[in-house]
């Protein structure tokens, strides 16, 4: 059962095209079935998968089916060091080519899943082949939403999902060039960072009053707008874009409901993405915002699993499902996927939602060293809805742009987020969210909490004689450590391993 790169070998139960309809595999097996555990998505959710399937020592067969032409990649940096020509596209992929093969992991490149068959166990592919599952495990994530005005499909008029997206936006990216971005959300503004550090001038178009409003809300939204018009972004909220004007099909500008328009010789959108529900919703599978699945992920169906963007989660700790857009959520929701897949019952999914944002402007003065001013480099660990809470505590210094933020609400921590500064995500972790966990397991109730409220000092103390009360040396203390040496200035890029919260 040799794993393929280029989407042509069938294995494991799969036939090409013409091929005999839905067959059982034939490949070896770990769990009693004959037929493989199907995983369609081939991007980090689908990859993770079967690591973890691997990992948990599951010999059975896994068929990766996913249909990009790349093999499985990591979108993070298509917005970032990509984008800027830093991160060599060799470093974006979650696994080495070789690595498919070597765990006998049959991947299915540039093969879309059109159908599922949840009664006769079986996925249809484009090419009419088809695939029988034991188990299938959708990781299809996410497309973003489409602009809906005249004009949107233009040529210049890009978006960005996929590492030729990536692509076409560097090859616009140049000095001098105007850039209209439509929407200042994650992308939006991960854009416009890059953007500006090609020497290109750009204007940020959005709805609302501020960026990332609904997420961050409006006090520390109000942060990232300073920062980026610090910049040089013109940033322009509350306008509504009425249509995209062109020239002989390529675009030359944003109209805006106010009449004016904004000159561009490309436009980037960022308005949001749409979970990928239409194999789900098709087969009669439970949808409701995303894939609706259990604590385990398991969806409707009990042989079908979801996880990643697709998935709309119960989350036993905030007691509701919730359906989480970020890179954490799509890493580690699929150990637990692939857990519950192998019938493993303590496989629940409870992790505090997870997310960063790396941006970094060369200084203005060329013999400065890069200050946090022309930084942006957070985490935020938490959960709050669009106005969830009722007030945001800042510890550390705004203006310097080195603080953490908490989101509080009846003087509980649901949300915690350091901006410029490093290794606190333990202790954050342990304030929010809707219980307090420690170092030695143990767990509180609000009284711990709101000590996050009174001072940064205060919940960086309490964590530490957790840790110390553990025993010196039975967990490196990254709170201890940072203080010791660089008390709140530390303002390394963490590893990605570090972040793999
Ligand atoms: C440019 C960019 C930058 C980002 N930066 C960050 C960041 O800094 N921090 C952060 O926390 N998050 C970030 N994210 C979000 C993060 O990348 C996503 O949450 C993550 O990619 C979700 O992974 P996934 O595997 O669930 O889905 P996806 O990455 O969307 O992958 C789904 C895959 O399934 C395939 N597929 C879909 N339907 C089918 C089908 N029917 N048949 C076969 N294949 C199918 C798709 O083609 C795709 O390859 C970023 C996202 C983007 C786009
Ligand atoms: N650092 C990160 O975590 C990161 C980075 C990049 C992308 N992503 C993920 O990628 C996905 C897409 O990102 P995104 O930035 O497109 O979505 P987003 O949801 O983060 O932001 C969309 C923004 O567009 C605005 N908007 C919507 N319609 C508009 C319109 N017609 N005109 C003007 N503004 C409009 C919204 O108000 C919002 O501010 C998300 O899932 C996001 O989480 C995450």
């Amino acid at each position: 059962m040799a794993g393929t790169d280029n989407g042509t070998t069938g294995a494991d139960g799969t036939t090409g095209a013409g091929g005999q309809g839905a067959t059982g595999a034939t490949g070896a097996t770990g769990n009693g079935q004959d037929r493989p555990i199907v995983i369609v998505g081939a991007s980090l959710g689908g990859a993770k998968a079967a690591e973890a399937l691997r990992e948990a020592g599951y010999r059975g067969g896994i068929v990766l089916i996913g249909e990009e032409h790349e093999r499985p990649y990591e979108r993070p940096p298509l917005s970032k060091g990509y984008l800027q020509d830093k991160t060599p596209r060799e470093k974006i992929h979650v696994h080495p080519p070789q690595w498919y093969g070597q765990n006998d992991v049959t991947l299915r490149l540039g093969t879309a899943v059109v159908s599922i068959d949840p009664a006769g166990h079986t996925v249809t592919l484009a090419d009419d082949g088809r695939v029988a599952y034991d188990k299938l495990l959708l990781t299809t994530g996410s497309v973003p939403r489409r602009l809906p005005v005249p004009g949107a499909d233009q040529e210049g008029v890009l978006s960005l999902r996929r590492v030729e997206d990536s692509d076409r936006i560097k090859a616009a990216l140049r000095p001098g060039a105007r850039i209209a971005v439509i929407g200042a959300g994650w992308i939006g503004l991960e854009v416009a960072a890059a953007a500006r550090e090609a020497g290109a001038e750009v204007t940020v178009l959005e709805a609302l009053e501020l960026p990332l409003l609904r997420v961050l809300g409006r006090e520390v939204a109000q942060v990232f707008a300073d920062l980026h018009r610090d910049h040089g972004v013109d940033l322009r909220f509350g306008v509504q874009v009425t249509e995209l004007v062109g020239d002989g099909g390529t675009v030359t500008g944003v109209k805006l409901g106010d009449g004016t328009t904004v000159a561009a010789d490309a436009v980037v959108v960022g308005i949001g993405i749409s979970p990928a529900v239409g194999l789900a919703e098709a087969a009669g599978l439970e949808v409701d915002n995303g894939i609706k699945t259990d604590r385990h992920l398991r969806t409707s169906d009990p042989d079908v699993y979801a996880a990643g963007d697709v998935a709309n989660a119960y989350h036993p700790l905030f007691g509701k499902h919730i359906r989480v857009e970020h890179w954490a959520n799509a890493l580690n929701q699929p150990q637990t996927a692939a857990r519950a897949m192998l019938g493993q019952p303590d496989a629940v999914y409870d992790r505090i939602p997870y997310f960063f944002t790396d941006a970094e402007w060369t200084p203005r003065h060329p013999n400065e060293p890069v200050a946090s001013r022309d930084k942006l480099s957070m985490e935020y660990l938490g959960y709050v809805e669009p106005e969830g809470y009722d007030r945001v505590v800042f510890r550390g210094d705004v203006k310097a742009n080195e603080f953490i933020a908490f989101w509080l609400k009846d003087g509980r921590v649901l949300a915690g987020m350091n901006m410029n500064i490093w290794d606190v995500t333990d202790p954050i972790r342990a304030m929010a969210g809707p219980e307090v966990k420690w170092p030695d397991g143990s767990r509180d109730g609000p009284v711990d909490r709101r000590v996050a409220a009174g001072t940064l000092m205060e919940v960086l103390t309490l964590w530490e004689s957790r840790m110390q009360a553990l025993g010196a040396g039975s967990r490196p203390s990254a709170v201890r450590t940072r203080r010791r040496r660089r008390p709140l200035r530390c303002s390394n890029t963490p590893s990605r391993r570090q972040r793999a919260k």
